[in-house]
């Protein structure tokens, strides 16, 4: 049993002193007090709080330790770290308490999580469970799944859902042949497991982290983040190619298998998104939050918060809708609450200064078909719509070395730009949310110029600082 609240204290330290001094700190974002925050885990709405617990690393700034952290909120924009929720402190997890999912039954929040054990160099990866009834702290349960045969021990993130019948549980996974897969478990109690069968697999994926399942307006979207390692061509070490995919299709609850509708895509166009979980909210809202992000490896060895003694965010929590055949991402309604001093910009000016990182700006066009460029925090990061070739193009300078990294993704046409930035990130919101570009920047909190070109008569920039 674990309690959390011991280094509270510590914590807010911590934070006081940073604000004062760092000009990447979020205002907004769940970034860890301390260490290395990645996934998020355990999304879930209990006795109306907003839990989110994360993968952290309170010692350190790189992988070598993994427990879950645990942030809550009442609105899903004030956050409180309330510390640790669950210790790699036992034989099953020892190496790490990875990845996984909560649910509420009975009143009792589950969660749900992968426990990593590699002694002697052998990797062993069970799905394992806890139980809380307060919300604070948390009881193992000594009964956990091993990997079934047919798949390598890379079998991990279990995800819990509701079924009609029974609970369904997701599991990432490889198959012998070294393929990557969704595994497939049923359960009636939350506590024992059957192994059903591979819900989804790809050839071309070498393993499949953080899969999730959820119906939305009728259809049912798989998320998988599908992974493939290559040697580096330098013959040190490997590159770890990875993205957050979904598949649009229906899931046969009577068989048990997931029937793809449409071709695998992309979450999000941007550079720094990885490992989304979703949860579905007393409201009925299906909210996804993301790990703001998995950089590569020289990017997170170069990050620059690393000075104040932290790495990594979660991105904004987005209300997810299936429109048009289009995965639609919005930032939740609550984000808007956060806008303070509202001013708008005509086509005369083109360009102002921001009075900090913290600001959204929104753009309505009048003409979809107009180019247009926006720069944020003096051209750290460039937004590039042209209506000739009907692409979109935004582009950072990469805190590694300065360079111009750049994504673009066609688009008929630009009817509107929601841009959320905090400190160190920016959240592109492209037509209502029909597209995101999710991303990290840094740069001097002196750089606040914002630049514009190609609004049409009646066009106005609306801008708030948040
Ligand atoms: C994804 C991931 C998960 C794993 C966790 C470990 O980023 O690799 O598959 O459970 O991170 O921190």
């Amino acid at each position: 049993m674990v309690r959390w609240p011991q280094s509270l204290l510590f914590f807010c330290m911590v934070s006081i002193e940073d604000a004062m001094e760092n000009p990447y700190k979020m205002s907004y974002h769940i970034e860890p007090p301390q260490g290395l925050l990645n996934d998020p885990n355990g999304l879930v709405q209990f006795n109306g709080t907003y839990y989110f617990f994360h993968q952290w690393n309170r010692f350190g700034l790189d992988h070598s330790y993994k427990e879950w952290g645990l942030f809550t909120s009442p609105d899903l924009v004030r956050w409180q770290s309330q510390g640790s929720a669950i210790l790699p402190d036992r034989e099953e997890d020892e190496h790490g308490v990875h990845s996984g999912s909560a649910v509420v039954q009975d009143g009792k929040l589950y969660l749900f999580y992968t426990g990593s054990n590699k002694r002697d160099g052998v990797r062993t990866s069970r799905q394992c469970a806890a139980v809380s009834e307060n919300g604070r702290s948390f009881l193992k349960l000594p009964e956990c799944v091993e990997t079934p045969p047919g798949f390598t021990q890379h079998h991990r993130d279990p995800k819990v859902i509701r079924g009609r019948d029974c609970w369904w549980m997701l599991v990432g996974a490889q198959k012998e042949d070294l393929t990557g897969a969704v595994a497939l478990y049923s359960s009636q109690d939350l506590t024992h497991w059957t192994y059903e069968r591979v819900l989804y697999d790809h050839d071309l994926d070498q393993v499949c982290e953080c899969p999730d399942l959820f119906s939305l307006e009728g259809t049912e979207i798989l998320v998988c983040c599908p992974q493939t390692r290559k040697p580096a061509p330098d013959g040190r070490g490997e590159i770890v190619d990875s993205y957050a995919s979904y598949i649009p299709g229906t899931f046969d609850e009577d068989l048990g298998i997931f029937q793809p509708g449409g071709p695998r895509q992309r979450f999000d166009c941007g550079f720094d998104f990885y490992s989304p979980q979703t949860f579905l909210d007393q409201n009925g809202r299906r909210i996804m939050t993301g790990w703001m992000s998995r950089m590569d490896d020289e990017q997170e060895a170069a990050c620059p918060t690393k000075a104040y003694g932290y790495i990594h965010c979660l991105t904004l929590p987005r209300v997810l809708t299936w429109e048009h055949d289009t995965l639609y991402q919005r930032p939740v309604q609550e984000a808007y609450s956060l806008r303070r001093n509202g001013r708008t910009y005509g086509r005369t000016a083109d360009s102002f200064q921001a009075e900090n990182g913290h600001f959204e700006l929104l753009l309505k066009r009048t003409n979809p078909d107009a180019p247009l460029s926006l720069s944020l925090r003096d051209h750290t990061v460039d937004i590039a719509y042209w209506p000739e070739t009907h692409i979109m193009r935004v582009t950072r300078q990469n805190w590694v070395g300065g360079g111009i990294q750049s994504r673009e993704i066609p688009l008929p046409e630009l009817t509107q730009l929601d841009i959320f930035s905090d400190a160190s990130s920016a959240e592109i919101f492209v037509n209502d949310g029909a597209a995101v570009f999710s991303m990290r920047y840094f740069t001097g909190s002196e750089n606040l110029r914002i630049d514009y070109a190609g609004l049409v008569q009646g066009e106005r920039l609306e801008y708030y600082t948040l």
